[in-house]
């Protein structure tokens, strides 16, 4: 494994990825981690990832300097290379040179370890305040710019590098080529990582896990149940039971879609529960984005653990069900503050909403996997392109796609105007370029409008088209006008009580792709 050491910044799941891009598996791990414990992994190359502070800010993030003398390759970014720098001698200066966004970088050591067979000249992205003006003893200055005199610096004989710009944004066009040069080169890793060992060696562990006991899968009808499912199908088999909760809080039409096509590729055994009213019961009166998250996860085990009661009645012969199966995405778990120490931003349902008294034991076999990994794994066991490329669609649904309290009333009005969106995307071919379109209500919200020969006092519904590579990232779709023009025209006249379609111009950060 690489470690990805997590200095706070929005970074560190870019690197992350970059790295499997790379073929070479990586994990992130939060700055606090003591380095025994970081070490104790047996990493073979650990980075420093980029962060919001300057090193010399009061309670700066640190690190011991073990880290550094312990054998393993380290390669420090933006703040991890200032971290480095000071920490190994050399010097930073907060003396104002601040460079933002696209720099030209020039390479004053082509054949080194980190730059061989890169241009000279080349476009990095930079973010910093201070900067690095003498490298550490022993350490060749291997680039720079025009404002930073250490831009990049390396030391072969202890496997140290450092570059101050984000080799993991796209802007910086050789960036991956560095990326990679660190990872073959400087810390002699062969790029092994593949989707194919991921469900070779997951069919493994989830046979261990569950042995020959019984297990239950929650499909959403999106993509990441789905993966879970086939896998875990594929591990057990005729030990899986799936269930589908219907909500109500599903989008119009996929109930009925989830019968037919998941069954159909997978062949797996289907239950489907019809909790409509149960969750509207629970959620009356409850606006708070983060109270019907909680409640709408605690509800989904409630139903399980009775879906569970049943399947063993009826299926298993009175046989214990013990095992619940989750497409919980690493993405999930790192922003719900499992494992790092970046702020909690949401409870995902399937991860910070579970309620305490859980009866069940996880198998969570994407749970280190970004979601192109996922689609991937979907690819490689065999799953229609229908199910595999479907645009992501989050677990507490409409629910939280409805600002405001969630009813019937609302969700109907919601569905109706979500299913035009989709049906006039889909016409114009453009759902391969959005990565998805959330349409939100704002149920509170109410205008004026005129309709007819009357006044109207209506609510808005926003578009919400977003093209992103793992979500954790996003900016607004530039969708064409004519589009837009026919979902508005569209939906005030066929939803009633809607006469405003708003679009949502914001990147993500800092809006989320969802309002709630
Ligand atoms: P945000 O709104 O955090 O969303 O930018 C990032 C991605 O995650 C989806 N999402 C969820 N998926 N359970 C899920 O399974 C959830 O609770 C949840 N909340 C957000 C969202 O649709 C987007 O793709």
């Amino acid at each position: 494994v690489v470690l990805v050491v997590d200095f706070g910044a929005q970074y560190a799941q870019l690197i992350a990825r970059r790295v499997r891009e790379a073929r070479v598996y990586s994990e992130i791990v939060p700055s606090t981690m003591p380095v025994a414990e970081m070490l104790a992994r047996n990493p073979r190359a650990i980075i420093l990832s980029g962060g919001p502070s300057s090193v010399y800010a009061e309670g700066a993030p640190t690190l011991d300097r073990a880290l550094f003398e312990a054998g393993v390759p380290v390669f420090g970014m933006c703040y991890g290379f200032q971290l480095m720098a000071t920490m190994l001698g050399g010097t930073v200066d907060d003396n104002g040179a601040r460079e933002y966004g696209r720099t030209p970088l020039s390479v004053s050591k082509a054949g080194s370890t980190l730059f061989e067979g890169t241009p000279t000249e080349q476009p990095v992205w930079m973010s910093h305040g201070d900067a690095c003006s003498a490298a550490p003893e022993g350490f060749t200055v291997t680039a720079s710019t025009d404002v930073v005199p250490v831009a990049a610096f390396e030391n072969d004989e202890k496997k140290l590098y450092g570059v101050q710009y984000h080799p993991e944004v796209m802007h910086s066009t050789h960036g991956q080529q560095v990326l990679e040069h660190f990872l073959y080169r400087g810390a002699g890793i062969e790029p092994t990582w593949t989707t194919t060992n991921v469900v070779e060696e997951q069919i493994a562990l989830i046979r261990e896990q569950v042995g020959t006991k019984r297990a239950i899968c929650g499909l959403s009808g999106g993509v990441d149940s789905a993966v879970a499912a086939a896998l875990v199908q594929k591990a057990i088999g005729s030990q899986l039971t799936c269930v589908y909760v219907d909500h109500g809080l599903m989008r119009k039409g996929e109930t009925e879609q989830v019968e037919k096509d998941f069954v159909a590729a997978t062949g797996v055994k289907l239950r489907v529960v019809d909790a409509e009213k149960r969750f509207l019961d629970a959620l009356a009166g409850v606006s708070d984005p983060e109270q019907k998250r909680k409640i709408i996860g605690r509800e989904f085990i409630r139903v399980f653990e009775q879906a569970q009661a049943e399947i063993i009645a009826e299926v298993a012969g009175g046989e214990d069900v013990a095992f619940l199966v989750q497409g919980t995405l690493y993405p999930d778990v790192v922003e719900s503050g499992g494992g790092t120490g970046t702020a909690n931003i949401k409870s995902h349902h399937n991860v910070g909403g579970l309620p305490e008294d859980i009866e069940f034991q996880l198998v969570e076999p994407l749970r280190q996997l970004f979601k192109d990994e996922v689609r991937m794994v979907g690819q490689e066991l065999g799953l229609p392109e229908e199910i595999v490329q479907r645009q992501p669609f989050p677990g507490p649904g409409l629910g939280i796609r409805i600002v405001g309290e969630v009813t019937k009333e609302r969700l109907d009005l919601l569905r109706d105007a979500d299913a035009i969106a989709r049906e006039e995307l889909t016409a114009a071919g453009l759902d391969r370029d959005i990565w998805q379109c959330p349409v939100v209500l704002l149920a509170d919200v109410r205008s004026v409008g005129v309709q007819g020969d009357g006044r109207t006092y209506g609510h808005p519904v926003v578009l919400r088209p977003v093209s992103s590579e793992d979500a954790m990232t996003a900016d607004w779709s530039r969708l064409p006008y004519e589009t837009l023009a026919k979902i508005s025209t569209r939906i005030t006249n066929e939803v009633a009580d809607v006469n405003r379609v708003v679009l949502d111009v914001t990147s993500k950060p800092p809006g989320t792709i969802e309002w709630e």
